[in-house]
């Protein structure tokens, strides 16, 4: 048996990059690079100076981020365990499941971050108080 929590953990997924004598290309489809179907697409990009976002967690979301040019930090935390995250590759997705508490820190002046998701936009899948965040997660492993 894994230990409890670990199938929601966050985890950085490696894509396979093609070169050739242009430069590189990069596929994502659905259920191979990305684990699920893809319903939505944002990009967060512009982000000013010393700004951070996030600071919320989805009931019942999937995405993978992935920062397309520049860099920026992930901090994730599933009610237990907190982990960072540096997103600076193209070639790499950071995947997130259902009730992962997530911040974005750190953007650089270039940082353009790609958010595949599996539903559409949905205000209300939102967890935005840390305390409820840890109530549901701490209700739903009692
Ligand atoms: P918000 O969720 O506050 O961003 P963050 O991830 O930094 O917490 O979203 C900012 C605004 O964008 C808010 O008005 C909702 C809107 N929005 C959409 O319309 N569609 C989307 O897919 C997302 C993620 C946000």
């Amino acid at each position: 048996m894994p230990p409890s929590g670990a199938a929601t953990q966050p985890r950085l997924i490696d894509f396979h990059a093609i070169g050739d004598h242009r430069g590189w290309l990069t596929p994502l489809e659905e259920h191979k690079e990305i684990p699920f179907s893809v319903k939505r697409v944002y990009v967060i990009h512009g982000t000013l100076p010393d700004i951070s976002r996030g600071f919320h967690a989805h009931r019942d979301l999937e995405q993978v981020a992935i920062c397309v040019a520049g860099q920026c930090t992930f901090v994730t935390d599933d009610g237990q365990q907190r982990q960072e995250f540096l997103l600076n590759s193209p070639n790499q997705g950071l995947y997130m499941k259902s009730m992962i508490w997530r911040e974005m820190h750190h953007f650089s002046p270039d940082c353009v971050l790609v958010v595949l998701a599996n539903r559409l936009y949905d205000p209300s899948d939102y967890v935005r108080d840390y305390a409820e965040f840890q109530r549901l997660v701490q209700g739903a492993t009692a």
